[in-house]
């Protein structure tokens, strides 16, 4: 078993998110394996309270520091690091301009190591330790990242993309090679065979990923559902409504149903464990069909800014209620940091809602960056808060990174003002230390010059 002292960030399980913070200024978190041989949180509380329960524990003392959970980020695409700031028009010709070349770079392996090794790295300076994210079209890109997140021991979800119409041979992972397996069934072979290698391999997981309907055929869309239904633990991940031109494409490929994201319903891929990204303009039928299937919305601030996708409509989410969670969305997405999501998000919160004078709080914020979209994600009790059973992933922040930061945190009079000027001010130089359930990695601050 292993103690640490600090501040303490958790969230009460049985309260409203927006006021669900709970937080010691001098706390203890206990850790220690479960029956499954994982780190998980044992106890967690005032230090003064809890100490005397373990006499014999050396207590490691981060003084001046703040425990938080581990960030969980509802939607990235691990292959899209280097497109992050190409500027577009909008989502399309980003899509056909941008990402799509540099998404057949990854039928290399070597590539789609690099760049996975790069990707995670990434996650855990930023203190992201659940992140469900997009390969390419590609088997070598799957294995690559999960042969990457295996020696890690995230809770890491992946897939291949599923995409067989709307894009160069090569992006499509398209065989060129006559009396070579249909490109449709050969997709749907290659995902059922990763689910049977990676899903549930230590803390992986494996995501059905169709792109988006768009670049999907009725046939690809059609085994999707049927390999949801097959594996119903595994998730499923896919956009939807995140673009007015994408919506009319997609409206006139699948005519017969009653909207862009009824599509997915009409193929069986609306469920619990599917994260839909974007879900921008949906109408209230819509919202219901979220709701009532349970599937959940990646919200995506960052990306639907600087791509101009438009707003997500909290109030609406809140008004038919169906579960959301905040994600990173790179590379249409400008960062990796979950600061910065957060930060994006309040400023939608303020703008562009169905009810003017609308405001996201700090707790509600960095809940849907947490224990939020850990339940979006159906990972509620085991990642995204430091309850007693949670895995132990955790972030270590220094309120003092920054002489800016230093500044305003010690003038915070209350928590709410503490979280908020993290959420405004924070990056990756306020994330010390990010320790996932097996191992510890450390950011050195030596590595940063601008500290
Ligand atoms: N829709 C289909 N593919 C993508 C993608 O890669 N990024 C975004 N933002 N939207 C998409
Ligand atoms: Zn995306």
């Amino acid at each position: 078993m292993k103690a640490y002292r600090a501040a303490i960030l958790r969230f009460a399980t049985d309260r409203e998110p927006r006021h669900a913070a709970m937080y010691d200024e001098d706390g203890l978190l206990v850790v220690g394996p479960n029956a499954q041989g994982l780190q998980v949180v044992q106890a967690v509380g005032p230090y003064r309270a809890l100490h005397a329960r373990y006499p014999d524990l050396a207590v490691t003392h981060w003084s001046g520091r703040i425990i938080a959970p581990g960030f969980v980020d509802l939607h990235s695409h691990y292959p899209q690091a280097n497109v992050i700031g190409s500027p577009a028009e909008s989502l399309l010709p980003w899509l056909e301009n941008y990402t799509f070349p540099e998404e057949k770079r990854f039928s290399s392996p070597q590539y789609s190591t690099e760049a996975a090794q790069f990707f995670i790295a990434e996650l855990l300076r930023q203190g992201v330790t659940t992140a469900l994210t997009f390969a390419t079209s590609h088997p070598a890109s799957v294995q690559a990242f999960f042969t990457e997140a295996h020696k890690h021991r995230m809770r890491l979800i992946t897939g291949l993309c599923l995409m067989d119409r709307h894009a160069a041979a090569d992006v499509l992972n398209q065989p060129t090679a006559p009396g070579k397996l249909d490109a449709t069934e050969q997709s749907l072979l290659d995902s059922e065979a990763l689910i049977r290698q990676w899903h549930g391999v230590d803390r992986l997981g494996y995501a059905i990923t169709p792109r988006f309907a768009p670049s999907c055929s009725d046939a690809q869309l059609r085994g999707s559902g049927e390999l949801a239904a097959m594996y119903p633990d595994v998730w499923i991940q896919s956009h939807a409504a995140e673009n007015k031109a994408e919506i009319a494409w997609a409206r006139a490929l699948f005519p017969a149903s009653r909207s862009y994201l009824a599509t997915y319903a009409d193929f069986g891929l609306l469920r619990e464990r599917a994260i839909y990204a974007h879900c921008i303009h949906l109408d209230d039928a819509d919202r219901a069909l979220m709701r009532d299937t349970g599937a959940a919305a990646a919200v995506c601030p960052t990306s639907n800014l600087f791509l101009g996708s438009g707003f997500f409509d909290y109030a609406g989410a809140d008004r038919v209620g169906f579960p959301y969670g905040l994600a990173s969305d790179v590379g249409g997405g400008t960062s990796f940091s979950p600061f910065h999501t957060m930060l994006a998000a309040y400023y939608v919160g303020r703008e562009g809602q169905t009810k003017p004078g609308l405001s996201l709080g700090p707790q509600h914020l960095w809940w849907q960056h947490t224990a939020g979209a850990a339940q979006a994600l159906g990972l509620k009790g085991l990642v995204g808060n430091l309850q007693p059973g949670c895995e132990a992933d955790f972030v270590v922040l220094n309120p003092q990174a920054t002489p800016l930061l230093a500044r305003r945190t010690a003038l915070a009079a209350n928590l709410d003002e503490l979280l908020f000027s993290m959420i405004v001010l924070g990056d990756d130089r306020l994330v010390e230390r990010t320790v996932i359930s097996q191992a510890i990695e450390s950011c050195d601050p030596m590595m940063f010059s601008f500290r």
